[in-house]
């Protein structure tokens, strides 16, 4: 009989862990996350700090190298990102052809992710230098490879980056041809900063796995984009905006949500394995939204509106002891709805946005003496069968 089924450990029945829940698969200075308070840390800093005072630039030196850069530091990490952001004519093209068939822009972005190391003479060099430039090269590449989806799904040409702008207001600028308003890049920047980073979340997981296999960056990024791509991740920013555009306006929310909630359907954009009080990062996007409730557009107004009248309603439905918060998917939609960012975009722009998460992750786990991560399960199959050949069954 193959196989001897190990003793469950006490407490746990029949010591599986469903979704991995409460298991701690390394130590990690990165990011802590405080669930039952909503508090949310980036190496030590809290969030609400950073979103309010720093840059995407800022945030992503501080998750790589642990401390906040001085003014030099600062400038020669912006340099090195913006020297970069200029992907392959191999890459444009297979973007080009992708875009017109691929059902999601996430299909294009993981092609095209995992396309860019081929173009990598060093995405073979596991050295710590050759790491540490290609953790650069891809949180500026993968930036580019969204704004040229988007580019193309609009019919129009790629726009090559300038080196003169910061990295998300030339993220914004490869994207419509043009600079965007300030006070639009500020919330896109925002939400860049906070996006950023968030533990082992399960594309963070999903890209330590890789490296766990001492497989390469390029390799653990594109597991991570993968792995983002699920409603119940990255795309929920996405399905929540759908749902907002299908409510159409507040007055329809009450009658919408009490619908799903009645049909044991899940809201997208509430709820989250780790806050059990309200997502920080949602705290802080949600009081934008608010905002938005006069902006110029009677889209981004009624889209606010209605986001917030959908909160409410919850507040009313869900008692607070279930822990089910709006997250920071939530309020994405208004957000990029604002910033002239269409649907389709959003999970790309997730994914670009937490490159110096995963990269920080992946290079944290090879420092920290490197172990296959390789878990078991419980075989509940059938043990004892004998093969006989096709003829004789
Ligand atoms: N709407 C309504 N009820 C919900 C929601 C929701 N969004 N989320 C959880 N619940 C309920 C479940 O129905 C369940 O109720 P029950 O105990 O009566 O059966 C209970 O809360 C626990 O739900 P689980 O799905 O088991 O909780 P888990 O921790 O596994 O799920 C998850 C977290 C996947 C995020 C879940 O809340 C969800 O599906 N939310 C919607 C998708 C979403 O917004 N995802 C984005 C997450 S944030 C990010 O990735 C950036």
């Amino acid at each position: 009989m193959p196989g001897q089924i190990k003793k469950p450990k006490e407490g746990v029945p029949n010591g599986v862990m469903k979704g991995l829940e409460g298991v701690m698969i390394a130590e990690s200075a990165i990011c802590k996350i405080d669930g039952s308070v909503g508090k949310l840390w980036y190496r030590g800093y809290p969030v609400e700090e950073l979103a309010s005072g720093s840059s995407f630039e800022e945030v992503s030196y501080l998750l790589l190298y642990g401390k906040l850069p001085g003014p030099e530091e600062l400038e020669g990490f912006k340099r090195s990102l913006a020297a970069e952001r200029r992907v392959p004519r191999g890459i444009t093209d297979i973007i080009a052809e992708e875009v017109g068939v691929a059902a999601d822009p996430m299909h294009v972005l993981r092609t095209a992710v995992s396309a860019l190391a081929t173009y990598d003479n060093e995405a073979e060099d596991q050295s710590l230098e050759a790491n540490g430039r290609k953790c650069i090269r891809l949180i500026s590449k993968v930036s580019t490879v969204t704004a040229a989806i988007g580019r193309e799904m609009d019919g129009k040409g790629h726009v090559e980056p300038d080196p003169s702008l910061g990295h998300v207001d030339n993220f914004m600028y490869m994207m419509h041809g043009n600079r965007m308003e300030r006070h639009k890049l500020d919330l896109v920047e925002k939400m860049f900063m906070l996006q950023a980073e968030h533990s082992t979340n399960a594309s963070t997981f999903s890209a330590m796995v890789t490296a766990s296999t001492l497989s390469d960056l390029y390799s653990s990024v594109t597991s991570g984009i993968a792995t983002l791509k699920g409603p119940l991740h990255g795309e929920a920013d996405e399905a929540a905006l759908r749902m907002l555009l299908e409510i159409g306006k507040p007055g329809n929310a009450e009658a919408y949500i009490t619908k799903a909630l009645a049909k044991k359907e899940k809201i997208m954009g509430f709820g989250h394995r780790v806050y059990k009080a309200y997502d920080p990062r949602a705290k802080i996007m949600r009081k934008e939204v608010e905002g938005l409730r006069n902006a110029a557009s009677e889209e981004v107004r009624e889209l606010a509106s209605t986001a917030m009248e959908v909160e409410r309603v919850m507040k009313e439905k869900i008692p607070p002891e279930k822990g089910i918060w709006p997250n920071i998917d939530f309020f994405a939609g208004p957000i990029y709805a604002y910033a002239g960012i269409p649907i389709e975009l959003f999970t790309p722009i997730f994914a670009s946005s937490r490159v110096p998460g995963w990269c920080a992750h992946v290079m944290e786990y090879w420092a920290s003496g490197n172990k296959l991560i390789r878990p078991s399960e419980l075989y509940t199959g059938e043990t004892g069968l004998h093969y006989r050949r096709i003829d004789e069954r």
